[in-house]
């Protein structure tokens, strides 16, 4: 169970990774081009929510049944840089990404402006972005890279 949650996890990385971008670049020129926020920007963004939060629940399992996040208590694990960063950076810098695109998206369905909308993803979506990869290029294992590859 373990490898195929981890490979699951790696690779829903690259939805959430491409989605965001693709969104945050939509949101950019739909803000400075001044342009109609379409039924395509939304469905891409809430592309990018969903990823998140798949992400979020597959994580959350791997959390429990990983041997590295489970090979010590929380004491031990704070004096190793590579334990503590997998028992709690890592979950605590996705679950913050994950609650800004949240954030972002229900805010920019209460907007009424399209430029408000666009606005709202352009800063929240990109925010979660530098976290994401920030804490990825923290792993130790890159930001493209995969355990199981
Ligand atoms: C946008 C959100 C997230 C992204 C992009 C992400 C990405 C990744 C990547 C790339 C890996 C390494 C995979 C590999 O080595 O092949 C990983 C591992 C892991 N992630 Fe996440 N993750 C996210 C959210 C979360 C959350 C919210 C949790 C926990 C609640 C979590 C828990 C873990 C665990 C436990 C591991 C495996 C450690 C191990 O046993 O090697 N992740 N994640």
């Amino acid at each position: 169970m373990y490898p195929a949650l981890l490979n699951t996890h790696s690779i829903i990385r690259f939805a959430v990774i491409i989605a965001s971008v693709l969104s945050i670049i939509l949101a950019f020129a739909g803000w400075f081009g001044n342009k109609e926020y379409t039924k395509g920007n939304k469905v891409l963004n809430l592309l990018t929510l969903i990823s998140a939060h798949i992400q979020l629940v597959v994580g959350l399992i791997l959390y429990f049944v990983s041997p590295i996040v489970n090979s010590a208590d929380f004491g031990a694990a704070m004096k190793n840089s590579s334990l503590r960063y997998w028992k709690v950076e890592h979950m605590a810098m996705m679950v913050i990404a994950i609650v800004l695109i949240t954030i972002g998206y229900s805010k920019s369905k209460r907007a009424l402006a399209s430029v408000d909308k666009h606005r709202t993803i352009a800063i929240f979506y990109t925010i979660a972005a530098i976290v994401v990869i920030a804490a990825l290029a923290m792993s130790g294992r890159g930001i493209f890279g995969m355990t199981g590859a």
